[in-house]
């Protein structure tokens, strides 16, 4: 790879993402405040942002404004805290813990997280389809926006996959069962992440299939890395070690049917995939390659 600093350019990502979510956050503020908190909770607790950065760096390699990305770059960064907030509820993998942090109902409650999930997913929406978005982009393209998007969150996307994830606990399972997971419960909004970016920033139908190919193994090589991480109780983020959840809950894991040296080559393979995509655009997709690297080389 080139110079590209990656680190940095996170770095300055995600505090660009978190300052737009900070702005769109407080329009909430008037509302009910413990359901507030709650949603603040969730969203300010020390969340990579690699969604929102994706839409980003895809958007800008087609040319599109920061003013036209950020909303629809924020709204998958709140679906995604939803989505994970009600993961970590008992009735789902009940983890207590977070990011290093308390989950969000061993702070707010139950009912309240749960909540806060569906606040968050409806605010996403609301975000998404406001006059401001309406009005800077054309229509057409703000449906196609949302029908996408909320395919990606629903039934044929994150939470179909969830809901197989869960009834895959302590299940013999092949490999296959595993992609189909992990392509629908973390894939799906990853791809459309990808895809929404470059949509928005005006890319042609052939690189929006490079995209979308890039986005898809990005996005299983992404939670075959958790997995990983996981099993080799890395992932409690800030806070430092965690159990290795997956193996105590029986999950149906990458590293559980094939290893963690199988599953290790596998996120390389994917990764190759991810560059050959974006090979063509030279240095200009270096910003996508750097996310690429940065989400496999986690894992060495
Ligand atoms: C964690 O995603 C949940 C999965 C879909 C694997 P991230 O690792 O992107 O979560 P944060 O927001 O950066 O903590
Ligand atoms: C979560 O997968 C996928 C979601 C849709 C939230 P995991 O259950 O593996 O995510 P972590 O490990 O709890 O972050
Ligand atoms: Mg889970
Ligand atoms: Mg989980
Ligand atoms: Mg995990």
């Amino acid at each position: 790879m080139s110079t590209f600093d990656i680190e940095n350019y996170l770095k300055e990502r995600k505090s660009l993402i978190d300052r737009s979510l900070d702005r769109y956050l407080r329009e909430s503020k008037k509302h009910p405040q413990t359901l507030y908190r709650a949603m603040h909770y969730g969203v300010f607790s020390g969340g990579k942002r690699l969604r929102p950065i994706l839409l980003l760096a895809a958007g800008e390699l087609f040319g599109g404004k920061h003013r036209f990305l950020l909303p629809f770059a924020c709204a998958l960064e709140l679906i995604h805290t939803y989505s994970i907030i009600h993961d970590d509820l008992p009735a789902l993998d009940n983890d207590d813990l977070r990011r290093g942090e308390l989950a969000n109902h061993k702070v707010f409650g139950e009912g309240i997280a749960l909540l806060a999930g569906d606040a968050l997913l409806t605010e996403a929406f609301h975000l998404m389809s406001r006059p401001q978005v309406m009005e800077a982009l054309k229509p057409r393209l703000v449906l196609e926006a949302l029908n996408e998007i909320a395919h990606a969150a629903g039934i044929g996307g994150m939470v179909g996959g969830q809901a197989v994830d869960l009834e895959a606990e302590g299940q013999e399972v092949n490999i296959a069962t595993v992609e189909y997971i992990h392509v629908r419960k973390t894939g799906a909004l990853i791809l459309t992440a990808a895809r929404m970016g470059a949509r928005i920033g005006g890319a042609t139908p052939k690189e929006l299939s490079r995209i979308s190919r890039f986005g898809e193994f990005l996005g299983l090589a992404f939670q075959i890395a958790d997995d990983i991480l996981d099993a080799r109780g890395q992932s409690g983020g800030k806070g430092g070690a965690r159990q290795a959840r997956d193996r105590e809950r029986k999950k149906a894991t990458y590293p559980s049917v094939v290893g963690l040296a199988a599953s290790k080559a596998r996120v390389q393979e994917l990764l190759q995939h991810c560059l050959k995509e974006i090979e063509l655009f030279g240095k200009d997709a270096d910003p996508l390659r750097g996310i690429a690297h940065y989400v496999v080389e986690r894992t060495l």
